[in-house]
């Protein structure tokens, strides 16, 4: 296979040398590259679009994103989801322009095509007349996207060639079990997602999700100030770092020795034991040790269940809360985010309010958490996009650079574990992903 060259004769591996932890700063700023990305990974891999209990409802729609394709996420029948490319037959208009609800079927305001929720066209004002007979309605067909679930989560793909989901995913499906759908009922999305526009690149985001802990005490300092986090450095450090095939990525962190945190994530009781009627025992395991869980799914989807203290005050008890975000690449210097809240369906209503409320706080858009994470990854976008960053600059992904895989008593699979969440090897094994897909000519 011949190596992809930018327009001025650079390789990918002139960038990104992940076994090294050495990349160039270009990567986050380069158009260039953002255009390449759209074709190598967004468009080659499976891209998360919703949760299926968006759209519970025959005829449910939310519209969304594969690679910089718009499209039509829309429940056909019960059992039964399309992924339509959301651009009419016709003459290219924009055809489903808002953002979720629910319809028989989907008509373009241009000249009035309208299709069933399949992708087919049922029929076009005056076709008889105006096309005189010269007019095959099975031609024009939408775009179907490959549609394949895990979990309650819809991915998509336009690539034909892709794997299976099953596939795609590998180890990551244990995690998501854990995380994603650990009760009988599974979870469920409460809310549409919050979508706001942050000014930095998309990687930055996801590296951050599927690898960096190390971060937490010094970016997000005002939480240790208010008794959100204990004020020692190394708090973020114990527990697992796991990395996986096609450059997904998991932080498992847990309570500190000495600091006596609640297992479980501090998950009401009733959630505990209808986790204990649904996962295996290594599972449930790793679910007692999680305190903190950081992930992402290659290349943009990540998740974050957190137990979150509120404070120090008297009274005031840890409540966790799950978050799923996909970081939506709008140009070089821009994403969309997207974030959603997610609750088991068992769960009391009680908590399912506290846990939202503490979502919202922390990791809402303006959720303290979360405009901490935004400040850095938009800091970065500001200051490495001049001349001399791009040519002369390299940033160092290199800590446990040295360590082996060391998988210790933790339960979980795994390609390469590691036994502290302080390392960056995460990092290696998503831009390792990342230049591999970027490097391959079509
Ligand atoms: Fe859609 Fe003409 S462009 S009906
Ligand atoms: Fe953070």
């Amino acid at each position: 296979l011949k190596e992809t060259q930018l327009s001025d004769g650079t390789k990918i591996s002139d960038l990104v040398d992940a076994e090294k932890g050495i990349i160039s700063p270009r990567i986050f700023s380069d158009q260039e590259i953002y255009e390449l990305e759209q074709e190598k990974i967004f468009s080659k891999v499976w891209n998360f679009v919703a949760h299926e209990t968006e759209i519970p409802n025959q005829g449910d729609y939310v519209t969304r994103f594969v690679a910089n394709d718009p499209v039509i996420v829309v429940r056909e029948a019960e059992n039964k989801i399309n992924v339509l490319l959301n651009v009419c037959m016709h003459k290219g208009m924009h055809l489903c322009r808002t953002d979720a609800g629910n319809t028989k079927n989907f008509r373009c305001i241009y000249h009035g095509w309208t299709y069933k929720s399949d992708g087919t066209l049922m029929g076009a004002p005056a076709a008889k007349e105006a096309y005189k007979g010269a007019f095959d309605k099975n031609q024009f067909k939408l775009v179907n996207a490959r549609v394949e679930r895990y979990a309650g989560l819809i991915f998509a793909t336009f690539n034909q060639d892709a794997p299976s989901l099953d596939e795609y995913l590998g180890d990551m499906k244990w995690y998501i079990d854990l995380y994603f759908n650990r009760t009988p009922l599974g979870m469920e999305v409460l809310g549409e997602p919050a979508r706001w526009i942050i000014k930095a690149n998309w990687k930055s985001a996801a590296d951050n999700f599927a690898s960096d802990s190390y971060h937490t005490v010094m970016t997000h300092y005002s939480g240790v100030e208010l008794g959100q986090l204990p004020p020692n450095p190394m708090f973020a450090s114990f527990g697992v770092q796991v990395a996986m095939e096609n450059g997904h990525g998991i932080g498992v962190i847990g309570a500190p020795p000495n600091i006596p945190l609640p297992e479980y994530l501090a998950l009401p009781q009733e959630i505990v034991e209808a986790a204990q009627a649904k996962l295996t025992e290594p599972q449930l395991e790793a679910l007692r040790r999680s305190n903190f869980v950081p992930g992402n799914v290659f290349p943009n989807f990540s998740l974050l269940n957190v137990m979150q203290l509120p404070g120090l005050e008297e009274n005031e008890y840890p409540i966790p809360f799950m978050s799923m975000r996909v970081w939506q690449p709008k140009g070089p210097n821009e994403f969309e985010l997207l974030s959603w809240f997610l609750v088991e369906k068992e769960a009391p209503q009680e908590f399912k309010e506290a846990s939202r409320d503490n979502y919202i706080r922390n990791f809402g858009a303006s959720g303290m958490f979360e405009a901490d994470d935004a400040e850095v990854w938009s800091g970065i976008a500001r200051v490495t996009k001049g001349v001399t960053a791009k040519k002369e600059l390299k940033l160092h992904y290199i800590m446990g650079l040295d360590a082996e895989h060391e998988p210790g008593n933790w339960p979980g699979p795994g390609k390469k574990i590691a036994q502290t969440t302080y390392t960056e090897q995460n990092s290696r094994n998503f831009f390792g992903y990342w230049a591999k897909l970027m490097s391959e000519e079509s």
